[in-house]
């Protein structure tokens, strides 16, 4: 069937996160105007209607009308559950998962949470590379860990890699246990190597490191990239693979993630340590129509996006040439550079947030050191609404362009 991304939805007054919710951005500190003309392009959250198998399935819980304490086997088929998921990592990226493997959770930043608390101890060192997705550094501070940050490097045009000489003395400090990698990288769209991710792996080995990779965006991938989980291609050693359905189809209101532990003693450590958490039926039922049914709405998706990121560089470069973008790897995420428009972080902010009156994520909240003069727009909305967020703000900034 062929969907149709270009549909005008109303996604006001639904308890969005994204369209509704005024008083968790002021709080948040991301913007102090939020009304019903913001267009609201800063948060990873699709603005599209769900591939039809994941609405049937929800339709048939909903049909049956009964909500009660829900599990991940059924006995009138099986491992359909676990099937699903496995299907779907060997089918994409050549993975082989074994069912037991795999753990249910609520949600990816649950996950990074929970490996934190399973791999860690109060006052310990976990290690990310920023500027990185904000969660990653509060859910460090939340759990009383201490962040380690070992920043990416920009080369100027936007594309960064790892600095390897201080990511071996932070992951060499005794006191640091944990390795937070995300991959596809957020806000960079950086889908790193395979031999960057064999270095990474050897490394925190080497120091005793347990490394927990967020592959969230992992079937988001942009035309002519590929990505590899690093499960596979650096061996399962010391690893714990974060893995989620809330991107891909979109349904983060769902909390569709499974993280994936192949090494025994890990398993065995984040078995005893981290809470046991179940799902409800909508997620079970949802993630197996997804993973079963939900390629062909993916790949018309992806593709749309691929139009959407098109689309946005080709507009920031006839009208905005002075921010610098490179075109993500991974992800739906421009990580947008504005410092060579000469203007301070609060001018930009104000004509962007206020004047222009489009919400995107500002640069500090992804690396408080570094971020300042960078903004984080996200594409998934129809592609007139990104037009008309890209020419309000081309218009702020026409005088330094
Ligand atoms: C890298 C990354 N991890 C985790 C999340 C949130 O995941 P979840 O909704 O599964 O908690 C996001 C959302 O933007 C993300 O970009």
């Amino acid at each position: 069937m062929k969907y149709d991304f270009d549909e005008v939805i109303d996604r006001h007054n639904t308890f969005s996160m994204k369209w509704d919710c005024r008083g968790f951005h002021v709080t948040l500190g991301l913007t102090e105007r939020f009304d019903e003309d913001t267009i609201p392009i800063h948060t990873a959250d699709m603005d599209f209607r769900c591939a039809k198998p994941i609405q049937d399935a929800l339709q048939k819980v909903v049909d049956h009308n009964i909500y009660g304490y829900t599990g991940t086997f059924l006995p009138g088929y099986g491992m359909c559950y676990y099937e699903a998921i496995t299907g779907w990592f060997k089918r994409h990226h050549d993975w082989d998962i074994k069912p037991e493997e795999i753990i249910y959770i609520n949600g990816t930043v649950e996950a990074i949470r929970q490996c934190i608390c399973a791999f860690t101890e109060p006052g310990e060192g976990v290690m990310i590379n920023r500027p990185i997705y904000t969660p990653f550094t509060s859910t460090i501070l939340s759990t009383k860990r201490k962040v380690v940050n070992s920043p990416l490097i920009n080369d100027g045009s936007g594309y960064y890699t790892v600095d390897f000489d201080d990511f071996e003395r932070k992951a060499a400090d005794a006191n640091t246990k944990l390795f937070l990698l995300c991959n596809p990288h957020n806000p960079t769209g950086r889908i790193f190597t395979d031999e960057e991710l064999r270095r990474m792996a050897e490394i925190c080995r080497r120091h005793g490191v347990v490394i927990a990779s967020d592959e969230i965006h992992g079937d988001l991938i942009r035309k002519e990239s590929v990505f590899h989980p690093i499960a596979k291609v650096a061996g399962t050693k010391g690893i714990v693979s974060l893995t989620s359905l809330n991107k891909t189809f979109n349904i983060a209101g769902l909390q569709a993630s499974n993280i994936v532990i192949q090494d025994p003693e890990l398993f065995r450590i984040y078995r005893e340590r981290a809470s046991h958490i179940t799902p409800n039926p909508f997620t079970v039922a949802a993630t197996v129509a997804a993973y079963n049914e939900g390629q062909e709405w993916l790949d018309q998706v992806n593709e749309y996006l691929d139009g959407n990121i098109d689309f946005a560089l080709d507009f920031f470069k006839k009208h905005m040439p002075k921010v610098k973008i490179r075109r993500p790897d991974g992800t739906y995420i421009l990580w947008m550079d504005f410092r060579d428009t000469g203007l301070s972080p609060e001018e930009i902010h104000k004509r962007i947030y206020v004047q222009a009156n489009v919400m995107l994520e500002g640069g500090p909240q992804f690396d408080p050191e570094r971020g300042a003069g960078f903004e984080r727009m996200c594409v998934p909305t129809r592609r007139s609404l990104l037009k008309e967020a890209l020419e309000r703000i081309a218009a702020q900034f026409t005088d330094v362009m």
